[in-house]
């Protein structure tokens, strides 16, 4: 079984291992000085093919920070021009939609495979550790309504939990030992006042039933590494319900060995400051930390949930950069990113993954959400060409 080697399953590195490690790091960098002082007349950044030149991938470029992945079509065991660019950059891949509880399980007792099996054989087959993603999505319009159901009742605690471990046990033992990462939960912190988003789950169970996953999965398969999944967790509101889900989770001894922050950013509204908070809590906590989802929309989105959706209609019509997105706005979009992973360098002893969603900017889910419009929000454009955001993450990881 492959395994994210930043992602301990529960002992944590002693402080020291820290410690050396910077002090290695530290010595490296005066070696490469003193080699380049006594090698004149060679340039620091020399060019593609010279001796010394910088990394050109993103999987050379974080080796030793953290793994790189991306989340990616179901569809890319069919997709061959799409292999070279995923291979060449990436060490880990997230099914896009496959292993949803939807797909998955839609009615009771008929599971669906067919996409999963071929995506992790092809994943294996090209040494790309898997993060499944999801085994529970604490949000009804994602959970098949069977599960909350018993008859024309409301399932009861016992039922929706028995329930929910078949759905685990099925899924995450069909792919143990071949499945890494599993995203237990995802998105069950609420964005109101309260501590959970309402739902069947919590309806039934409390909020107990995060736990109850967690023990689940760990059972299914003890090697995997379990992660809690959720967007805006790093903002001041999610933190704290983020950082007491932790403490919960930890008081009930649950299997929990990172949490994902998802990372679908908007242009211009980069929460970099509460971003380090959270991610200097979660070292404090001492639980680690993947970047899960990461996006950086250039067409900000925020106004179309803003007053109760009244900009809607205008929004819709929206589609600024149909023909070509313009250089400068590329080049913001490049700082901003290069402004990201110069923090996640910084945190790389708490941050396991940073993971990209989707390949290239002509798949990006934010093409169709939350309305119809051409979008730019990945380090590739719509060719798989790096765009001048690659340039400037490869710089900043430098
Ligand atoms: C959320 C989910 C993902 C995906 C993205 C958008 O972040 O966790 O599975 O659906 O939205 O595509």
């Amino acid at each position: 079984m492959q395994r994210d080697p930043k992602l301990p399953r529960a002992n944590h590195r002693p402080p020291h291992f820290h410690y050396f490690r910077r002090l290695s790091r530290l010595v490296c960098l005066v070696a490469a000085i003193v080699l380049c002082a006594v090698a004149p007349g060679r340039p620091a950044f020399a060019a593609p093919g010279a001796e010394t030149h910088p990394p050109r991938t993103l999987r050379d470029a974080t080796a030793g920070l953290f793994t790189i992945g991306v989340g990616i079509s179901d569809r890319i065991p069919e997709r061959p021009a799409d292999w070279p660019l995923l291979t060449a950059q990436f060490r880990a891949v997230t099914p896009e939609n496959c292993l949803k509880p939807n797909p998955v399980q839609v009615t009771e007792g008929d599971f669906n495979f067919t996409l999963a099996d071929a995506f992790v054989n092809f994943a294996v087959s090209n040494q790309l550790p898997v993060v499944g993603h999801c085994l529970v999505w604490a949000k009804d319009d994602r959970t098949p309504p069977w599960f909350y159901r018993d008859g024309t009742n409301v399932a009861s605690r016992e039922l929706l939990l028995q329930r929910m471990k078949t759905h685990i046990d099925t899924v995450a033992g069909r792919y143990r030992g071949r499945i890494a990462m599993w995203d237990v939960v995802n998105e069950a912190l609420d964005d109101g006042t309260n501590f959970l988003r309402p739902s069947g789950w919590t309806a039934a169970c409390g909020e107990e039933f995060i736990g109850k996953a967690f023990a689940f999965a760990h059972a299914a398969d003890p090697q995997a590494q379990l992660i809690y999944n959720d967007y805006n967790n790093e903002l001041s509101g999610k933190r704290e319900k983020l950082i007491r889900l932790v403490r919960l989770l930890r008081e009930q001894k649950a299997p929990l060995h990172a949490i994902g922050l998802q990372g679908h950013y908007e242009i211009d509204r980069l929460p970099l400051v509460e971003l380090e908070t959270t991610l200097a809590a979660m070292r404090e906590l001492g639980v680690k930390v993947v970047v899960s989802e990461l996006d950086i929309d250039v067409i900000p989105r925020s106004r179309w949930w803003a007053d109760g959706g009244k900009y809607r209609d205008e929004l819709a019509k929206l589609d600024p950069y149909r023909d070509g997105c313009p250089p400068d706005i590329l080049q913001r979009q490049a700082d901003q990113y290069a402004q990201l992973f110069r923090l996640f360098r910084k945190y790389s002893d708490v941050i396991a993954r940073v993971s990209f969603w989707n390949l290239h900017d002509g798949q990006s889910w934010l093409n169709g959400f939350p309305w119809q419009r051409v979008n730019y929000p990945l380090l590739f454009d719509r060719k798989g060409k790096p765009k001048p955001a690659f340039d400037a993450v490869i710089k900043a990881l430098n």
